[in-house]
């Protein structure tokens, strides 16, 4: 297992050498060069297939079925696009997101994953990739995206907030997966499955850093500078914190 890791994490790192060197190159036409795609692609889905090729096809795999050659020594998977079933939607579940939310993963990266960030390709490229991605399933002529939650700005820390938010997390049983002290070890989370069948582990709440980020803000303490001052008073704590990881799992 060692070793895959490593060899994800050392092609992960190429994708994206690769992407911020070539990223000049990619405005004027990267398409050349790879398969000939479908005939029934517009331009833009044709632009899309050729950066599909390049960056994506080695996890997400050449049909869009998340079966690239590194998929087997990554966990979580990568996505299935055939499915159009997608984790950071601002919108209900079931129904499909919107292409800011598709984007804004593109732009992330999904921590905790293999998903690399791919900000260093342009605006252009990005949006050329969700056409393409939208090709893999059927859903996209079909179906319209679902209307955004409305999520209401993020409310004080205070005790009244923090007895409110524990009486939910009992109330709506978050605990079964996430355990009663957010360790990820409730009830349920040994047989828990995605919707491919998978076992997936429920979050560990007190690794805060690991959030995929979907309006979250992280509780990482050394990105939190409101914590900073506390921190100073107590610097025996301080030297006890591990430092956040360089890099995914
Ligand atoms: C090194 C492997 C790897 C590469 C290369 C990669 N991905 Fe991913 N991608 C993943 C994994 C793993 C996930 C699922 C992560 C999770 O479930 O937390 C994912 C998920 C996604 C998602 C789904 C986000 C959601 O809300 O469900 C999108 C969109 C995506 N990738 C787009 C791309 C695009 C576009 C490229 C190429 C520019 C790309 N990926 C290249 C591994 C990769
Ligand atoms: C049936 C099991 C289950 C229940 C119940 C559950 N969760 Fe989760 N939760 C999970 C799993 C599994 C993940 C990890 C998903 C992944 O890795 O993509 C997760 C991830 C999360 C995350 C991390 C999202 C991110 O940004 O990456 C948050 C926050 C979260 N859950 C909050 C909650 C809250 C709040 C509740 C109760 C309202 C709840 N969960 C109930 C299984 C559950």
């Amino acid at each position: 297992m060692q070793t895959s890791h490593r060899t994800i994490f050392l092609s992960t790192i190429l994708a994206m050498f690769l992407a911020s060197g070539v990223a000049a190159a990619q405005n004027s036409g990267v398409a050349s060069g790879y398969p000939v795609p479908k005939d029934d692609l517009t331009p833009q889905q044709r632009t899309g297939d050729g950066l599909y090729k390049r960056y994506c096809i080695g996890c997400h795999g050449l049909k869009g079925d998340g079966n690239g050659e590194n998929a087997p020594y990554i966990d979580p998977k990568p996505r299935d696009f055939t499915l159009a079933q997608f984790k950071c939607r601002s919108t209900p579940t079931g129904t499909l997101p919107l292409d800011s939310d598709i984007i804004s993963s593109m732009e992330r990266g999904l921590r905790g994953s293999n998903m690399p960030s791919w900000l260093p390709l342009s605006d252009n490229n990005r949006q050329d990739l969700l056409a393409y991605i939208k090709t893999f399933s059927p859903r996209w002529k079909t179906e319209k995206p679902g209307a955004p939650i409305a999520i209401p700005p993020e409310p004080e820390v205070t005790a009244d907030h923090l007895r409110a938010g524990q009486a939910l997390f009992q109330k709506l049983e978050c605990w079964k997966c996430h355990g009663v002290e957010g360790r990820g070890d409730g009830p349920s989370a040994a047989t828990l499955t995605d919707s491919k069948d998978r076992p997936i582990v429920p979050y560990d709440f007190t690794e805060g850093h690991k959030f995929k980020q979907i309006g979250l803000k992280p509780i990482n303490p050394e990105a939190a500078p409101a914590a900073a001052p506390q921190q100073q008073q107590q610097p025996e704590q301080q030297q006890q914190q591990q430092p956040p990881p360089q890099h995914t799992r």
